[in-house]
């Protein structure tokens, strides 16, 4: 493989042996299918990624094994799935490929990614923080069972972006939020915040686990100060959230089923 024969020189060295191990199980098909169309396609998303015109092999985010894991069983079924950041597609199209009966919608505001649209690869450009890209995606899909927030990185606008899109996440479905540690500001000077929050989406969403809407379902007698203070829509969150699983660098939200 092209590839390989590039990366010869770099892989010889020796701290780079977890790595070539791992470049082995891909090139195998033993690491997954998922992660192994991830790699095919370059997407970040991936274990390894290569990089730098094919010469450099880079540790990436390896999200996919825990992806395969929560999503594989649901693999062959049909329904929506809505990526929120498309870049050079390289995910929307792991993901055709990866569920060949689901639509795959992309958001991105940048017009370019209208390239990406093929075969049941919708694209809608928009920002993926405001109502209206909200209300597009909703008369589009009619609801989502994946919804995956790759974009700014932000945490005001993974919060936003979380807020609008939960309502057309699917009964069972998943929300996932990726890469985040990047902070107030964000991963990308180019794509600045859209909204401005100082709290990670990390603690945004261990608050909405705390259930502190438990004494209000089960002892109205029981001062429900905190929850009643809530917006509505985040008291429906609350009572909606199935399960919050934690990975290294990103969160899956389940909705109950
Ligand atoms: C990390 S890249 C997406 C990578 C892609 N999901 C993948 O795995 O291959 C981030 C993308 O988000 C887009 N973006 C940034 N802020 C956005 C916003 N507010 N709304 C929609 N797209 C945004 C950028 O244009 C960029 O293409």
């Amino acid at each position: 493989m092209g590839i390989v024969r590039n990366l010869k020189e770099y892989m010889a060295r020796p701290y780079l042996k977890g790595m070539r191990e791992q470049l082995r199980r891909l090139l195998e098909g033993k690491a997954g299918a998922l992660d192994t169309q991830g790699f095919i396609e370059g997407t970040d998303k991936a274990s390894l990624l290569i990089a730098g015109g094919g010469k450099k092999l880079c540790v990436t985010h390896d999200y996919l094994r825990h992806y395969e894991f929560l999503f594989g069983s649901f693999r062959s079924d049909k329904f929506s799935l809505i990526e929120l950041g498309c870049f050079d597609g390289s995910s929307l199209r792991m993901w055709e490929k990866y569920f060949p009966h689901a639509e795959i919608f992309g958001v991105d505001l940048d017009e370019g990614a209208r390239q990406h649209e093929k075969g049941r690869v919708h694209i809608v450009i928009g920002d993926a923080t405001s109502q209206e890209t909200f209300d597009t995606l909703k008369a589009k899909t009619g609801g989502a069972f994946i919804i995956l927030d790759d974009a700014s990185h932000a945490w005001g606008d993974q919060r936003r972006s979380f807020e609008l899109f939960w309502e057309i996440l699917r009964p069972g479905g998943f929300y996932v939020v990726e890469d985040l540690e990047c902070g107030t500001l964000g991963a990308y000077p180019a794509y600045p915040p859209k909204v401005l929050d100082a709290q990670p989406f990390s603690e945004y969403i261990h608050d909405r686990s705390k259930i502190l809407r438990w004494a209000s379902d089960c002892q109205p007698e029981v001062n429900t100060y905190h929850f009643d203070q809530l917006p509505e829509r985040v008291q429906k969150i609350e009572r909606e959230m199935d399960m919050c699983i934690f990975i290294p660098g990103a969160v899956i939200v389940r909705k109950k089923a």
